[in-house]
């Protein structure tokens, strides 16, 4: 979904006596004794309400989620306030039952790690809060997280991936190419100068109304494009990939959905249909859309991969690139990225869609990647803000444009 930044609201904590009624909820079982240390993690930055324990070898010893998406879909978009009265309504019950699945009482946590940044003012808050209540009565270390830090380092849960990886993060709120050289150091390659890729499919498929659609009407706008590209010709319409003069790695998304808009537009004339009725050749317009975003986003990070080698930030022979966000499940997408892997000696690897989108579960896991670093693990939460807006790593991206490296060309056989 896309993030918006609004000042912070003021909202109100939990009192101390609920916190205590919470914690006393938990039956304590004294004989068990766990060797591994163990995380909470707690995401409240966007539109999920998200909660797991996770423990130092990367088991996931319980989770839960409460997703807004239903609610927001509705409205067309996320209202900053109604995300925040449903994370307040659903924090408590989803941290408690991350714990009680997890069998492990909240005396038994090494630490408690929050999304603190980036995301939306209200519902960051909203976690902060409520973990700074728990860090206070339960006397455990806080860990503020940086929730694309957090996206970036979950394929280390699950894979054996050693510093430095290269990373694509592509959802409806992310577009980034980064390097993560370790636990906190990252340079950001490049980012999205308008929308994200998600944003861009949602809003195409919501111009096409294929809500309506018999065969889409439950899916997210960018698994509707995917779904209905595959009975279309994606050579119908000729759309041009964005920014193809720019040698950098940034992308855009905008130019794209207003050329795709217009064309609807003129469709509908063509058709004599009313805008709202689904068109004749929506299937064709998938499938040029979706072949556009994926030739974008691969010729952006096969110039990230070439850029790092150059400056030989990966190995010549051994590099890998992690594909991670909603839009990572689109397997057209993962196809042209393959293309470029092959083509680099690169080894590709996407997180399990579960894990791709917005989850406890990678807040928790950077939570003990950062235990074990020994980094910003805070005794005393004095001063502790939570920041809407918050870049990744340090910047190159002006560096890397000024490269300004040729690509050359694959072709996308997909
Ligand atoms: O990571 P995510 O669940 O949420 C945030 O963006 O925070 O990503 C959701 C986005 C939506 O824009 C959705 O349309 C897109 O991911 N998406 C897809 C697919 N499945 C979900 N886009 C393209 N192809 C898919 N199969
Ligand atoms: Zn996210």
């Amino acid at each position: 979904m896309l993030i918006l930044n609004k000042a912070a609201g003021v909202f109100s904590k939990p009192s101390r006596r609920e916190i205590y009624e919470f914690l006393r909820s938990f039956n304590f079982r004294p004989g068990k004794v766990f060797l591994h240390k163990l995380v909470l993690g707690i995401e409240t930055s966007c539109d999920d309400t998200a909660a797991a324990v996770v423990d130092e070898t990367g088991n996931v010893l319980g989770e839960a989620i409460h997703s807004q998406t239903e609610v927001h879909l509705k409205t067309g978009g996320i209202v900053p306030p109604v995300a925040q009265q449903l994370h307040r309504e659903n924090i408590q019950r989803i941290v408690q039952e991350a714990l009680s699945t997890s069998k492990v009482s909240p005396s038994e946590l090494s630490a408690i790690a929050t999304t603190v940044k980036p995301g939306l003012a209200l519902s960051l808050g909203v976690g902060l809060s409520f973990s700074l209540q728990l860090v206070d009565q339960l006397k455990k270390p806080f860990i503020p997280i940086h929730h694309m830090e957090a996206h970036a380092l979950t394929i280390r849960l699950l894979n054996k991936v050693e510093f430095p990886f290269l990373v694509l993060l592509i959802s409806g709120g992310h577009c980034l190419l980064a390097l993560v050289r370790g636990v906190s150091d990252f340079l950001l390659l490049g980012k999205s100068l308008d929308i994200a890729p998600g944003d861009m499919l949602d809003k195409v498929a919501r111009r096409l109304s294929l809500i309506k659609h018999p065969e889409c009407s439950t899916m997210s706008g960018g698994k509707a494009i995917e779904h209905l590209a595959k009975q279309g010709n994606k050579l119908h319409f000729d759309f041009k990939p964005p920014m193809q003069r720019a040698k950098n790695c940034d992308f855009s998304f905008t130019g794209l959905q207003h050329v795709i808009d217009k064309i609807i537009t003129q469709k509908e004339k063509e058709e004599g249909i009313q805008k709202g009725q689904i068109l004749s050749s929506a299937a064709h317009i998938a499938a040029a859309v979706q072949h556009t975003t994926a030739c974008h986003i691969a010729k952006r990070t096969h110039r990230a991969i070439l850029f790092c080698k150059q400056r030989d930030l990966l190995s010549q022979s051994n590099a890998v690139l992690v594909v991670s966000g909603g839009v990572a499940s689109n397997l057209y997408i993962r196809k042209a990225l393959e293309i470029v892997t092959n083509a680099t000696q690169c080894t590709l690897l996407c997180p399990p869609p579960r894990l791709c989108t917005d989850n406890g579960i990678m807040i928790a896991w950077n939570g003990i990647e950062r235990l074990r670093a020994g980094l910003g693990i805070l005794h005393n939460t004095e001063g502790i803000r939570y920041e809407p807006k918050c870049p990744l790593g340090v910047d190159i991206s002006k560096e890397v444009g000024e490269a300004a490296i040729k690509v050359p060309r694959l072709k996308m056989k997909i």
